[in-house]
């Protein structure tokens, strides 16, 4: 392993942001096994501020700039910031990259990284993003639970299903103990894994677009969830979606919908070094996307402990 000599971290002090060049530097500092953690730091945290700091279109600027910069190289030595920058399935936040977050399946793609994208990666995993979106998987398979438990006949859907790895963690799922379990995605792959895996639920190769015209028609449900597909929706897409699966719930059951809070301390990073833009947004952006709905009871927005998600609750 090359060492590279290490720049005095005091110098990094002196910036509150990271002009292009001084990301050489930080270049050196992640090449050296006892600083990859350290320089990584700085990275996300200096990108934070940098995005902070600056207006949409200058950050947009800045991200085109850093994108040109050799420390991308190095960073893509990280199969998770390398998959969500080169989009294999068209868009950053796929079923295969969900699963590096959630430390699900074959890991070949982490394994077969250089040490350096192993490093990378491993800080990745201690990002509160990371455990925020974990802890958004347990809360699904956790509310499958819940609506099984009140109703084993329950009909449940999720929207935007990817390899829907909640499954793994529902009792009800585990003991077949649902009337209908329905998978919706786009991505016929991610569904292949979900058959492999789950026989037992059923699955719709469909985009939302044709839930949205009701040419795809999965039927009646007591629950429907959506996690990971609202960080890719403007309001207006995001409340025609709504109104649909307001058309298909049944009285008495409940949508369920997350979405990222914005000004997260990785959203830099992700921006900047993977290319991966969502659509963040404040509660009270989030709970107005439900205004309006037909046969609605009640509506709340419930925040994580660790302020990164928003769950969209209703209640029909
Ligand atoms: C970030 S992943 C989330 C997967 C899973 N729900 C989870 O929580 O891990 C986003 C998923 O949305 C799906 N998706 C994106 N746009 C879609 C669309 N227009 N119609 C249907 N599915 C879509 C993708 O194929 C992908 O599986």
């Amino acid at each position: 392993m090359k060492t590279m000599n290490t720049v005095p971290l005091t110098q990094f002090e002196t910036y509150p942001v990271i002009p292009v060049d001084l990301l050489s530097e930080i270049g050196q500092l992640l090449l050296n096994p006892a600083t990859t953690t350290i320089a990584m730091q700085r990275l996300t945290e200096d990108l934070a501020a940098l995005r902070d700091s600056r207006s949409t279109e200058d950050w947009r600027d800045y991200t085109r700039a850093f994108q040109e910069h050799p420390i991308l190289k190095y960073l893509h030595e990280d199969a998770f910031t390398r998959r969500a920058f080169r989009k294999p399935r068209g868009y950053a936040g796929d079923a295969v990259l969900m699963d590096m977050v959630y430390g699900t399946g074959d890991g070949e793609l982490v394994a077969k990284s250089s040490e350096l994208g192993k490093r990378i990666y491993a800080f990745a995993t201690t990002a509160p993003i990371f455990a925020a979106t974990r802890d958004r998987v347990a809360r699904l398979a956790k509310s499958i639970d819940e609506v099984c438990a009140e109703n084993p006949n329950a009909h449940i859907l999720s929207v935007a299903c990817g390899h829907m790895r909640e499954a793994a963690l529902s009792e009800a799922v585990k003991q077949n103990r649902f009337g209908r379990l329905v998978g919706l995605d786009q991505d016929k792959r991610s569904l292949r894994v979900i058959e492999r895996g789950h026989p037992n639920i059923e699955r719709i190769a469909a985009s939302i677009s044709e839930l949205m015209d009701s040419s795809v028609r999965p039927g009646q449900f007591d629950f429907i969830y959506s996690a990971g597909l609202y960080d890719y929706l403007d309001d207006e897409i995001g409340r025609r979606l709504l109104h649909s699966l307001a058309g298909i719930i049944k009285p008495g059951g409940r949508i369920f919908i997350a979405n990222f809070l914005p000004n997260l301390s990785s959203i830099g990073y992700m921006e900047a070094a993977m290319d991966w833009w969502m659509v963040y947004r404040p509660v009270e952006q989030f709970h107005a996307l439900a205004e309006h709905l037909p046969g609605l009871k009640s509506s709340r927005v419930i925040t994580d402990p660790l302020q990164h998600l928003n769950y969209l609750d209703l209640q029909f």
